[in-house]
């Protein structure tokens, strides 16, 4: 009987281990987004690029990635921080663990709680040519370098 693991058990630790290194959970997903999104932002347009993933996430839509808020934080071509990335590299650690407590407080909030008036749309002011969705959109509010909006109609 050997006294050490085989090698198989090992290989299998180690592979486990890396699947769950990789796997990140809703909120870890929730908190990166907002820090690629808004790390720059004041904390108020942080709030607010979290609620617009909430707002996403309770309409259920499958052109915003569904119902799950990782899922729509990922739906390819929605949050330009995930472009052609399968993860957000945390630089900052101090603002992402402020960000991380915003939003993990958001995650189980109460819509009643949605200070944007159901926004479900931003941009950057700093952009060139503003983009051509916010034909269908009322303009709500400008926070820090970000303008946000709500849909017309979903
Ligand atoms: C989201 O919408 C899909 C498709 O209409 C539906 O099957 C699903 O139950 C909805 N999920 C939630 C959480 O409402």
């Amino acid at each position: 009987m050997p006294v050490f693991p085989s090698a198989t058990v090992l290989i299998f630790l180690f592979a486990f281990g890396a699947i769950l290194a990789v796997k990140m959970d809703d909120k870890e997903i929730f908190a990166k987004t907002v820090y690629g999104e808004a790390r720059g932002e004041p904390e108020e347009g942080q709030i607010w690029v979290a609620w617009v993933i909430k707002n996403r996430a309770r309409a259920n839509k499958s052109y915003w990635g569904g119902s799950k808020i990782g899922d729509v934080c990922r739906k390819p071509l929605q949050f330009s921080s995930w472009n052609g990335k399968s993860d957000i590299v945390v630089n900052d650690r101090r603002t992402y663990e402020k960000i991380k407590r915003l939003t993990d407080s958001i995650y189980d909030a109460p819509a009643s709680e949605d200070p944007t008036g159901s926004s479900d749309h931003f941009h950057s002011k700093n952009m060139k040519k503003y983009p051509s969705w916010i034909r269908n959109c009322n303009e709500v509010k400008t926070i820090g370098n970000h303008i946000f909006y709500k849909s017309i109609r979903l």
